[in-house]
């Protein structure tokens, strides 16, 4: 199927050329969480030492929960948003006092925690636990509005929803957290708002506003 030759093609992409990053060396859910949390607003190459002493600082989400608030703001700074890394200690001190410091694995069980979105359960959960579940940022919305030429406004707060379904029907079952990150690199390298690379693009055969000729309309934002 047309879905089974996308994965592969994607999924063949990704293993030749993901990026090598820090938090990719492994599927523990703090790695993961902490990455997600620091990318939400942060470009990858600036995260990356930021991401690398916050774990030297904080190796565990024990550390994490007994920091002291100075400590950990000095860690923070430079990233901004400060409310990321208060609510990401209040997570953290919610897991080891009301789930006995085990993670929820699914993507509704983490959206529980403190500062844990839909986006970033999604990545978890698809990531750390090998669930099939969307993961929907920037990325997502300009990577498969192209490529199915959803006309849906991805300024509405209901457009999510239409995005998540579409990709629930797409995401590989076997390999959900490359699938989610192979768009994530994808979505950096090709897909990215001046389309500067489509011919080169490992999906371009897959990408019907490119096949169109429409790249420019997606994806579709009626606030500007
Ligand atoms: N942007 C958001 N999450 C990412 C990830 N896991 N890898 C690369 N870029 C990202």
């Amino acid at each position: 199927t047309t879905i089974k030759e996308f994965q592969t093609s994607l999924l063949g992409w990704y293993d030749e050329n993901h990026r090598d990053l820090p938090w990719r060396h492994d599927q523990d859910p703090y790695h993961i969480w902490v990455s997600e949390i620091m990318l939400q607003q942060t470009q990858v190459n600036t995260v990356i030492p930021y991401y690398e002493r916050f774990m030297r600082l904080f190796p565990s989400v024990e550390k994490l929960a007994q920091a002291p608030e100075e400590q950990l703001l000095k860690a923070w700074e430079g990233l901004g948003y400060y409310s990321r890394v208060r609510n990401m200690q209040r997570a953290a001190q919610q897991l080891l006092q009301d789930y006995d410091g085990k993670w929820p694995q699914t993507k509704t069980g983490l959206q529980e925690l403190v500062g844990i979105g839909p986006y970033t359960a999604g990545a978890i959960a698809s990531i750390a636990f090998n669930q099939p579940e969307p993961a929907v940022d920037g990325n997502a919305f300009r990577v498969f509005s192209q490529l199915l030429e959803i006309e849906a406004d991805i300024t509405k707060p209901q457009t999510r929803g239409i995005f998540e379904t579409v990709i629930r029907k797409i995401i590989s079952k076997d390999r959900p957290g490359d699938f989610n990150q192979a768009i994530m690199d994808l979505g950096a390298s090709f897909m990215t708002a001046k389309n500067s690379d489509n011919a080169h693009s490992p999906v371009r055969q897959f990408n019907q506003a490119y096949l169109d000729g429409r790249l420019d309309e997606f994806p579709v934002r009626s606030k500007r």
